[in-house]
């Protein structure tokens, strides 16, 4: 079965790919089109946006679409970037700068809890969306390590661990990541469906 992920983050397709093509799905993503799509993340929550790029590929395709939107969650930052989280400093800017700045506005502060969310939607036609939402509990790392993953992983500390995201192997950061969370709550889905 072909499942459209409405994404064109490199590495969020790849981890989607990852969990579900040993299950005997075709992933496809949006880089797969010759046509530009672009989709506005107008929503105020992750729930939102996932519904919203889900809808407007199933709408526009006709297929059965999955979108996924996530982000990190910075308590001490009130809950910043959040859904800004790819948006923040600007789409382009490096990670290295983007992660420096979270250090920097986390220098000295002893209240680094944050949060990985990550929901995925179903949407299908003339059918009620489906919405998962999970998440992941970590600290602010005192500096960054690691380069494994992408984004915010070598600054996001998982306690439970004693590393980083970005020092976990892809197994190591599926089986407990916020999307592998989200994921296999998909894959049961399907797997009922
Ligand atoms: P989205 O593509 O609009 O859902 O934005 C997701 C953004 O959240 C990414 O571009 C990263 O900035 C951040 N993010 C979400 N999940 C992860 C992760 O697993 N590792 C690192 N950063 C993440």
């Amino acid at each position: 079965m072909e499942i459209i992920i409405a994404s064109k983050n490199k590495g969020k397709i790849k981890e989607f790919k990852e969990m579900l093509e040993p299950k005997g799905y075709l992933v496809k993503s949006l880089l797969d089109f010759d046509e530009e799509v672009e989709i506005e993340e107008t929503g105020k929550t992750f729930r939102e946006n996932a519904y919203i790029k889900a809808k407007s590929i199933a709408d526009k395709y006709h297929v059965m679409a999955i979108a996924d939107d996530s982000g990190l969650e910075i308590d001490y930052l009130d809950g910043k970037p959040g859904v800004y989280s790819s948006r923040w400093l600007g789409e382009d800017t490096p990670y290295t700068i983007k992660n420096q700045e979270v250090l920097r506005l986390m220098d000295g502060i002893n209240n680094r809890t944050c949060r990985y969310v990550c929901c995925i939607a179903i949407v299908q036609e003339n059918k009620e969306a489906i919405i998962f939402e999970e998440n992941v509990e970590g600290e602010i790392a005192m500096e960054a390590n690691g380069n494994h993953g992408f984004g915010y992983d070598p600054i996001f500390y998982y306690p439970p661990l004693g590393k980083t995201m970005a020092e976990m192997k892809d197994e190591e950061k599926n089986a407990i990541s916020h999307r592998g969370k989200a994921v296999r709550k998909l894959q049961e889905w399907l797997e009922h469906e």
